[in-house]
């Protein structure tokens, strides 16, 4: 049959990132390219324990169709951890529980925009949140970024120009993919120039506990005065991203529409995955778990570093990130076809890297920039892989 796809479908090329993808698999390759968890960051032990408990104990409770805004005990135990940890305040009733902090930022695509409308993001930023905006029909205007984040001068530029703008997407902690925080002052004149616009943030922060250096900035969201800020927060990084839980925070007429929107897309997240988090983190020593998983990234984002300075050639500098799972390079020169360095690293050495045009919004701003990745790779592959490519990038350097 031929088939009338939407005109979403037929304007992207939906298999780009599975060829993307390929390239960077293969057998014996060593994938500095990905962004996940490590495997021994999983609880697995704690979660086959609470799995059982629970399945003998309360059965119907994880089986049954169960409220599409999530459990309450788990949105109570947001409520207050958030408290505790960063003073976000959010009452349950501006908590849903949503199917990954992804559901989340589609959900309020779906909540505050028309097609045609304009997002501002990050120069560089997550693809799976670019993508999802693409898939409503939503344009990414991407605003210049430096050390401290995005340029709050180069945002209001870009919400003067664009009447479409609704919302501005942030990740404020450890980016995906520059690995940039966000300091506090820089929070503060962003949203002081969404409040001056009436723009709502998006603040994604699935890799807040991941810091492990320097000191928590708080939240946007922690002083959102005006309830313009809508929060995104997940557990896939503390305790597997295969639960599919995360959570949206925003006011409840937001909240209300989400509910809504998420009954006609999945009806809730699975009361299994809701109640395994619930319970991990109310009946188990989660600040150790939690501990160890930064002790892990710490110890391999400084190994990286360090092989980084031995064998990198001087025209390639990076971003020292104080926590998360990403090194973001850059080659001064912009001489470097990054593409073909990709290309190149993978047929010659078996090394995959991801390119840095990768996370763009504007397809045509070239970034002469690739991110590493070193909670995945084993600190014997770090070694080998940052050799290779040090090795590369002086022979594509010096011709
Ligand atoms: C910035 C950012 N936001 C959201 C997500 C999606 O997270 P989740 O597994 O909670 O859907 C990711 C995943 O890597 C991410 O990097």
């Amino acid at each position: 049959m031929k088939y009338q796809f939407s005109s979403i479908v037929k304007n992207s090329d939906p298999t780009y990132a599975q060829r993307m993808y390929a390239l960077m698999r293969g057998e014996g390759v060593i994938a500095l390219s990905g962004g996940n968890p490590a495997k021994e960051a999983f609880p697995e032990e704690a979660i086959e324990k609470i799995s059982q408990k629970v399945i003998k104990e309360d059965p119907v409770s994880i089986f049954q169709y169960t409220a599409t805004e999530g459990y309450l005990p788990l949105r109570r135990f947001i409520s207050r951890y958030l408290q505790e940890k960063g003073g976000l305040h959010a009452s349950p009733e501006e908590i849903l529980i949503t199917s990954g902090a992804q559901q989340a930022v589609a959900l309020l695509c779906q909540i505050i925009c028309n097609p045609g409308d304009m997002v501002i993001c990050d120069s560089a930023s997550y693809v799976g949140a670019l993508n999802t905006f693409k898939c409503y029909g939503i344009k990414t205007l991407g605003a210049e970024m430096d050390e401290k984040g995005m340029i709050p001068e180069e945002l209001e530029r870009l919400a003067s120009e664009n009447e479409k703008v609704k919302m501005i997407y942030l990740i404020p902690n450890f980016q995906n993919p520059t690995g940039v925080t966000v300091p506090l002052e820089r929070r503060k004149a962003l949203y002081e120039v969404a409040k001056k616009h009436g723009l709502l943030i998006i603040e994604d922060n699935p890799y807040g506990e991941l810091r492990f250096t320097g000191e928590n900035v708080p939240s946007i969201k922690s002083f959102d005065s005006e309830d313009m800020v809508a929060y995104t927060g997940s557990f896939s990084k503390v305790v597997a991203p295969g639960l599919r839980v995360g959570y949206l925070i925003a006011n409840p007429e937001i909240i209300t529409a989400g509910i809504m929107f998420k009954q006609f897309s999945d009806v809730h997240t699975a009361g299994w995955s809701q109640r395994m988090c619930y319970e991990f983190f109310t009946t188990t020593d989660t600040e150790a778990h939690i501990q160890k998983i930064r002790n892990f990234y710490s110890k391999k984002c400084h190994l990286m570093l360090t092989e980084m300075e031995k064998h990198f050639p001087k025209e390639i500098s990076w971003i020292v990130p104080e926590g998360g799972m990403f090194i973001w390079c850059t080659d001064q020169t912009k001489s470097i076809d990054i593409m073909e360095l990709v290309q190149k690293l993978v047929k010659q050495e078996k090394v995959a890297i991801i390119p840095g045009d990768f996370f763009t919004p504007d397809p045509d701003k070239l970034t002469h920039s690739f991110r590493l990745n070193f909670t995945v790779p084993s600190e014997e592959n770090i070694v080998t892989a940052i050799a290779k490519i040090g090795k590369v990038l002086k022979e594509v350097l010096r011709g």
